[in-house]
Formats: C-alpha cells, structure tokens, sequence
C-alpha cells in the first residue's frame, strides 16, 4: 500500500475537478456549436436529461427538451447562418452559467415577422443545472428589445423632430370620431376623451387606444383588465367637454351603466366596446392599450365628428357616388 503526502492528494483531487470542468465546459461548448451553429439538434440528447426543463420568465411557458429542439430549429430556419458564441463559462457546484451572444440574418419568417434581410444580434446569459452528469434545468435570460430593434419592430433612435405645428397642422386634416375611454377604478368610474382610437383586426375583433401618460385616467387604465370605448353621438357635445376636461368627478349627473366586466358604458353613445385589455406599449407621451372586443353594440344615431379643432353633425351631410 502506498501512503501519498497530503499536497499530492490536494493536486490529484484539484485534477479530477479540473478533468469534471473541462469536460462539462468542452461538452456544452460542442453541443451548442452542433445545435445552434449546424442544426443538429440531436447532439443536445447527450447534454440534456430526458426529462430537461428550460425556463424563460415567468412569462413563457417552460419548455421540454423536444419543444427547445424544435425551437432551435425554427430559429435557425429564420437565421439559417446563425453563429452562436460562448462567451464566458463559469461554474459554481452543479450550476453553470453561460454567457453568449448570437448572430444572424433574418432571412426567413420568424414570430410572424417575414423576412427582412436584417444582420441580428441578440445576446444573454443561460443557468444551467446539472445532476448525474447531464443538464436538468436551464434558465435562460435576454433582452428582446435587442432582437426587436434589430428587426425594425421598435426603433429606439431618434431622428431629428420635425415642427411641432406643422404635425398638428397635418392632424388637422384628419377627421375623427370622438370616444370616451372609461375604465372601472375599483368601483370608482374613470374615464377621458379619446380621438386616437382604432380598430386593428376584425378576425380576432381588436382595437387600440392610446392615452397620454399625464391624464389621470391613465393610472386607473394600468390598474385595469377591461376599458369602455363610447363612441359619442352627434348629440353628446356636452360628454365630449366634460371627458375632455380635468374634472374629479365626470360622471356626475351622467347616466351610464357598468357593462359586464365592469366599464362604465355611456347612455345615448352611438357604439360601445368592452375590450379586454391585451397589450401596453408605451410610445413617446403616450401609452397604446391594445385589447380584445369581448362585448359591442351600436344605435341608429349619427356620430359626433371632430376635425380641424372643431365638432360637427354630419347627419345632414350628402354621400359622395363610389
Ligand atoms: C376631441 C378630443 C380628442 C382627444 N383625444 C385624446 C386622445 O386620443 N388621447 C389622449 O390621451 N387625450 C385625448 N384628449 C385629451 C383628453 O381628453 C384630456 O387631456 C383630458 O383632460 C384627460 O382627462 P384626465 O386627465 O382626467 O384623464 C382629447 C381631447 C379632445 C377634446
């Protein structure tokens, strides 16, 4: 039997966890360049347990080992010259953290967003956990803002602003309907009026408001997961004013009744949409709300227009031959 000093023990213990290491780093480094950088995604059944989780966010649902094997595949049929680089390896125990960055060019469909031709780079840091020698669990983080601006889906550069007024002037040109957007503000009725109202797909039935940041409805409508869109009759002038204006309590004197997710629906309106609230996407000074029609109904009455600053009746008003 032979009795090894302690240092020599030390150096053959630090060996083989240096021989675990480079193995789990070599490893991982060979299956992400045969998956991401080559397609083949079978190379990652040798790193991932049968039963892998994938976690990204509390937003998106995790996914199994064959489902991140089809989605390796459906980014790389978007970004066929996809090249994804390691960038830093470091472990800690069974836990490992990656981080990477990816290039590509978008040149097939990705997320509904057909091909643009556009050189992506997209980058973050993967968790990884190991048991019994294979990945367990993944948690993956990015930024998509990167992948959208790359995209051309949000620009966050800005150009030089053109003049104010010559925009408002523009706007002037374009009539409009008025709307009161309302919302309940648990149990307490909220609402403004609201020109910047559109409808966005008929199959599913959506539409979108957007809302200044400083109106003070616009906390309530955060707070909320349904809003009242009330297209104003010819005849509602007086409710365009009063949700036009700052007061506390708008609804005073108002006859309206609580539709059934409970936004305030205004009586004599000449349409009325409940929406689910889908999306907030915040732009410039404003916020659009995006949402679902779940509730709608309109009047034989003449809608109150708005145009150049001004309101009109158009009922009178003769159509043009089409
Ligand atoms: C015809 C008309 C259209 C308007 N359109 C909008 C609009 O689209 N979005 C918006 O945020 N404010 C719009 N406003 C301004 C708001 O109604 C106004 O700022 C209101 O005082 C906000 O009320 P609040 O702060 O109590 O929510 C419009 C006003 C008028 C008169």
């Amino acid at each position: 039997m032979t009795f090894l000093p302690s240092s020599a023990i030390q150096e053959l213990n630090e060996g083989s966890v240096m021989t675990h290491t480079l193995d789990r780093t070599a490893r991982i480094r060979s299956a992400w360049q045969a998956a991401w950088d080559q397609g083949r995604v079978e190379a990652l059944d040798e790193l991932l347990s049968p039963g892998y989780v994938r976690r990204r966010g509390p937003a998106a649902a995790p996914q199994d080992r064959e489902q991140f094997k089809n989605s390796v595949r459906a980014i790389r049929e978007a970004f066929p010259d996809l090249h994804t680089e390691i960038e830093e390896i470091v472990e800690d125990g069974e836990g490992l953290a990656i981080r990477w960055r990816s290039t590509g060019s978008h040149t097939g469909d990705f997320l509904g967003v057909p091909p643009t031709g556009r050189p992506v780079e997209v980058s973050g840091a993967t968790f990884t956990h190991f048991d019994g020698g294979v990945i367990a669990e993944e948690w993956v983080t990015w930024d998509p803002r990167q992948l959208l601006e790359a995209l051309g889906i949000i620009t966050t550069t800005q150009e030089a602003a053109v003049d104010a007024d010559l925009v408002r002037g523009v706007h002037r040109k374009f009539i409009t309907g008025v709307t009161v957007v309302t919302t309940d503000d648990g149990g307490t009725p909220r609402g403004l009026a609201v020109n910047a109202f559109s409808s966005i797909s008929l199959d599913p039935p959506m539409v979108l408001v957007c809302v200044q940041r400083s109106s003070t409805t616009h906390p309530a409508l955060h707070r909320a997961t349904h809003l009242g869109i009330n297209i104003l009759a010819a005849g509602q002038l007086d409710v365009a004013k009063v949700f036009a204006s700052k007061s506390d309590d708008k609804f005073a004197g108002l006859s309206w009744t609580a539709g059934t997710h409970g936004a305030p629906l205004i009586d004599g309106s000449c349409a009325q949409l409940e929406v689910e609230i889908g999306e907030r996407l915040e732009a410039g000074s404003h916020t659009v709300f995006t949402g679902r029609v779940v509730a709608a109904r309109h009047e034989d009455l003449a809608p109150l227009v708005y145009s150049g600053g001004g309101f009109f009746d158009i009922s009178n008003t003769a159509p043009l031959p089409w």
